[in-house]
């Protein structure tokens, strides 16, 4: 196991191993091919037992080419020395975790793996009874339910799609892609939550699937988060220079901030409402879960954001600030929007004008965790249980302190 005390100890050996690294890759090929080149020729050479089908697998090997594979893997630098790990366009480490340098994203992958939970964990047997019931729910509390599970299946699949499609390919440090890796399996757990809430309640799937693009306030969302994600995740971007530096930016703050940080809370809000008031308790315990799993993603972007500003200060001048501020405005207009849509009248003890407070909140919050200045002054907090579920402690994030507490698994308390 990796442990934290290793981390920087050998810096100046690992640097000078780097130096020498090249020839002693070169050295260690010809001892590859040397020390197993009998053996695997006798076991590759043809014998009258092999298929057609067995001496073509046999005969494709004999052309493979191990120094170029080696040389992909250890990239232009092999073993690197902790500086030259950079976030973005640092083309020297494609899979050397140690020496860590962003010590905090290591930590955050063992944090996501110790809170590991699965959707059929969770009982539903009250919720069918609930939702079976023809006077268990309002019409009302019936729409908050429906509505949520379509727009959260739809956006967490664009949230792992820009993971994998784009986001993974351009951040270019191992401890931070493995923290990456770890995240869109909890996108994928997200889904599969989702369709274990529909699948049980027996609702009509093809209706919370398509409601993106069938109700305006969820379709809206979704188009503004897919407009960040069109430039990158062309086969053909590439970043490395201030625009296409500035376009990642971009994305990861609308993707961290704004869909994972504002677009998610008035749905957790309305959701964990419904199982404070016992209702609906199967599908609130699983966006319980899903909300601590959340509120990590968030924060591991925010570190991941204000990282790139530290290592590149000239992409964040006077028009980036300018535009993310907007971004995060343009996002909590949409949530607010949202909340009218989903809330035409008070239900569960709030309304939309609380959620409306509560969204400017949030993302006073958003903009001051980049560094930006909060654009809603003396807002307050309508619903100060929703951070003591999130437990404020893992709301934290490097930038304002060490994370400490955690807890693996464990039942979640509605206290
Ligand atoms: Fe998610
Ligand atoms: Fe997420």
């Amino acid at each position: 196991m990796l442990s934290w005390d290793e981390f920087d100890k050998d810096e100046g050996e690992e640097a000078a191993k780097g130096a020498t690294a090249t020839q002693s890759t070169a050295a260690g090929i010809d001892k590859l091919d040397n020390a197993g080149g009998v053996a695997a020729l006798e076991a590759r050479a043809v014998t009258a037992d092999d298929s057609e089908a067995v001496k073509r697998a046999k005969a494709a090997l004999d052309k493979l080419d191990i120094a170029e594979g080696l040389a992909e893997l250890e990239g232009s630098a092999a073993r690197v020395a902790v500086d030259e790990k950079r976030m973005i366009n640092c083309r020297a480490d494609l899979n050397q975790l140690v020496p860590f340098k962003y010590d905090w994203a290591w930590q955050k992958y063992l944090d996501g793996c110790a809170n590991h939970w699965m959707p059929q964990e969770v009982n539903m047997t009250a919720d069918i009874a609930l939702w079976k019931s023809q006077e268990g729910l309002t019409d009302d509390e019936r729409r908050i339910v429906m509505r949520n599970l379509g727009f959260f299946s739809t956006a967490d699949s664009l949230v792992a799609n820009n993971l994998a499609l784009a986001v993974y390919r351009l951040i270019t440090n191992p401890e931070c892609r493995q923290y990456i890796l770890r995240q869109a399996f909890e996108e994928a757990i997200h889904t599969h939550a989702y369709q274990y809430c529909i699948e049980s309640l027996g609702m009509d799937e093809g209706e919370i699937f398509n409601m993106y693009h069938e109700i305006p306030s969820v379709a809206k969302k979704a188009a503004w988060g897919l407009s960040y994600t069109r430039a990158i995740s062309d086969p053909e971007f590439n970043t490395g220079t201030v625009e296409t530096d500035k376009e990642l930016l971009r994305n990861l703050i609308a993707y961290y901030c704004v869909l994972e940080g504002i677009f998610f809370y008035c749905g957790f809000t309305q959701i964990l409402s419904m199982g404070r008031r016992n209702k609906m308790t199967g599908v609130a315990e699983q966006f319980q879960y899903i909300l601590r799993d959340e509120s990590m993603h968030l924060n591991f972007g925010i570190d991941v954001i204000n990282q790139i500003k530290i290592e590149n200060p000239h992409l964040w001048d006077a028009e980036m600030k300018e535009e993310a501020s907007q971004m995060i405005l343009q996002g909590t207009q949409l949530e607010i929007e949202y909340a009218r849509d989903t809330m035409p009248r008070g239900v569960l003890g709030m309304n939309a004008a609380m959620m409306e407070d509560y969204l400017k909140f949030i993302a006073n919050r958003r903009l001051s965790q980049i560094g930006l200045k909060e654009e809603y002054p003396g807002t307050t907090n309508p619903f100060p249980w929703m951070s003591e579920i999130m437990d404020l402690k893992k709301e934290k994030n490097f930038f304002e302190t060490r994370v400490i507490e955690y807890q693996t698994g464990g039942a979640l308390s509605w206290d």
